[in-house]
């Protein structure tokens, strides 16, 4: 997979992006935030992506980092949360930030292989932020799990 930052012009592939985050709203606020990368294939098909977000001076956080179903557990997932990693080393910034659901069991396994520890709960985020409740894994989404790294 070839990693790139989207162009001015072109179009963000949200139903990738949607994958990570069921609100358009808030996927469409990152957008406009922060700085989109998408992972390409041998064939120029997208098929990962993330949005690096900056919060506070010399801080970065992590969104929306998703694979296309398909190709999920090939790596790939791997590759993206790397890859920002560098690009925000590159940028300048010193602490780069994730947050996922309580639930996310894989997702808190990705991060974990590839460096970050887990900093804080944001209790009952999910039911603050979404309308419709999300359930993965049998468990109900509720709480945030932030997790952070120095670079
Ligand atoms: N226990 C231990 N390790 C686990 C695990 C588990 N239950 N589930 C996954 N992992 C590990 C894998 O073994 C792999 O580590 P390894 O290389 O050391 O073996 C690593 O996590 C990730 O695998 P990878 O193939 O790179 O991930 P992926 O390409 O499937 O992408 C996501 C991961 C999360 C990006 C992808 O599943 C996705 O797009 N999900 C939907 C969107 C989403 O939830 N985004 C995150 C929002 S917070």
């Amino acid at each position: 997979m070839n990693i790139r930052m989207l162009q001015a012009g072109e179009q963000p592939p949200m139903d990738l992006l949607l994958l990570a985050d069921p609100s358009q709203k808030l996927v469409e606020q990152y957008l406009s935030r922060g700085q989109c990368f998408i992972g390409e294939s041998e064939n120029g098909v997208i098929v990962g992506v993330y949005v690096l977000l900056p919060t506070r001076p010399e801080t970065v956080e992590l969104v929306n980092v998703a694979v296309d179903e398909g190709c999920q557990g090939k790596g790939f997932g791997k590759q993206l949360v790397n890859h920002a990693l560098e690009q925000a080393r590159l940028t300048g910034y010193t602490t780069i930030e994730i947050g996922t659901g309580n639930s996310s069991v894989s997702q808190l396994a990705l991060y974990q292989k590839c460096g970050f520890r887990i900093t804080g709960v944001d209790r009952d985020f999910f039911i603050r932020h979404y309308e419709e409740e999300i359930v993965e894994n049998g468990i109900q989404v509720v709480d945030m799990i932030r997790l952070s790294q120095d670079l």
